[in-house]
């Protein structure tokens, strides 16, 4: 039976992975792969996260089944760090998901069940399974206008032009906050313009949120699903504790659905346990444990908001650090954008052929769009990555 199948393409982000690996050049730079990297380029456990593992490790009791949802107590603080107070807890259905993927998936199979061929408007350009993974879940994908590849600047005047003639009920995909892969993300006036465009043209906001902490802070970048939520009556929200809590292997992400009214919350619970238990039944503990803990505990938290700190001003660092020996590498050319974007992306902006040279050339690594992910930039070697930009321009 299974000769009836074609080989596929393996996924273009996760295949530069293997490839970095299988390079034995001894200076190559890896900006594939959305993890997070120190100086030395590692990516270690957090260290609130070891400290949460070892408590977790001492008191737990047991191992047996959570149920569909996953642990409630990691389900209310994921759901508070998420929506602060704006929404009553009555009105959101908040599940455990196996990471920020496992959330896109069933909220994409509660939308579908809610509405068929549902229609989902993504940015033009968004992360590369946002549409791979939707379109197979039933879902219509249809793309708005986001970067302006000339101008280096998001393209808000079409956006909105766009998002106003979609038909009333139609979703929109928004990023929460770190633009994948533009790292572009819409100021507090436009997301407060998009908010009461959605409002009005009755769209429905399904944002994913997978960087929280990484842009300007936990609660700031929160602002725009706040906002929202203060505005609308319905909206969805996946989150993924993959990179700010660097538990990226252990899946721990969430899935809230606001709706207008507690009963029809438990209604959409019933619902999205429902397809859970048809898909892989219950979601992995232990990295949801860790989140728990950490969360629920002052102290713990503290150490982890500073963590997210660290991580958040190393990344901006190197952003600085590249534009300015870019400046002085390839003087006739500016890059000036990459330090106005924000989170782990960026797209240097040269050609697909150029990437593939720097790859080949260079042993330097990235996604064929040119985004970087600026983790993989080090004190080491950011000169030897300017360079390397600089001789294929
Ligand atoms: C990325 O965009 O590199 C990350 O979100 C990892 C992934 O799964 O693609």
């Amino acid at each position: 039976m299974f000769d009836s199948l074609n080989a596929l393409p393996s996924d273009a982000i996760l295949r530069l992975i293997a490839e970095h690996a299988n390079d034995a050049r001894s200076n190559t730079v890896d900006l594939g792969v959305g993890v997070y990297r120190t100086e030395d380029g590692e990516t270690p456990v957090l260290k609130s996260v070891k400290a949460a593992e070892r408590q977790v490790l001492e008191t737990q009791t047991t191992k047996t089944y959570l149920g569909s949802g996953g642990d409630p107590e990691f389900n209310a603080l994921i759901q508070k760090l998420t929506f602060g107070d704006e929404v009553a807890a009555e009105r959101v259905m908040t599940l455990q998901a196996p990471g920020g993927s496992g959330a896109l998936r069933v909220a994409a199979g509660v939308i579908s069940r809610a509405r068929e061929n549902a229609t989902v408007w993504h940015s033009d350009p968004t992360w590369a399974n946002h549409v791979p993974l939707l379109a197979g879940a039933g879902l219509t994908l249809k793309p708005y206008p986001y970067y302006d590849a000339e101008a280096r600047t998001i393209r808000f005047e079409q956006m909105l032009e766009t998002l106003s003639q979609a038909p009333e009920g139609d979703i929109v995909l928004l990023h929460g906050c770190c633009h994948n892969p533009t790292g572009m993300d819409l100021s507090r006036e436009q997301w407060q313009a998009v908010a009461e465009l959605l409002a009005s043209r009755k769209l429905l906001p399904f944002v994913d949120l997978a960087y929280q902490g990484f842009a300007e802070g936990i609660e700031e970048d929160a602002y725009g699903i706040r906002l929202l939520a203060g505005m609308v009556p319905e909206m969805v929200v996946a989150t993924s504790c993959s990179k700010n809590f660097a538990l990226y292997r252990d899946r721990v992400g969430s899935l809230s659905i606001v709706t207008s009214n507690a009963k029809t919350a438990g209604i959409v619970r019933s619902q999205a346990h429902n397809l859970v238990r048809t898909m892989y039944s219950m979601p992995p503990d232990h990295g949801a444990a860790v989140v728990r803990t950490i969360l629920g505990d002052a102290e713990q938290r503290a150490n982890w908001v500073n963590e997210v700190k660290e991580m958040r001003e190393r990344l901006q660092a190197m952003r600085t650090g590249l534009v300015a020996k870019l400046r002085d590498k390839a003087p006739d050319h500016d890059f000036s954008h990459i330090e106005r974007a924000n989170g782990m992306f960026c797209f240097v902006g040269i050609s697909e052929e150029q990437v593939e040279q720097l790859k080949k050339d260079c042993g330097v690594y990235m996604v064929g769009s040119s985004r970087i992910n600026v983790a993989g930039i080090t004190p080491g070697n950011v000169d030897y990555l300017a360079e390397s930009i600089a001789s294929v321009l």
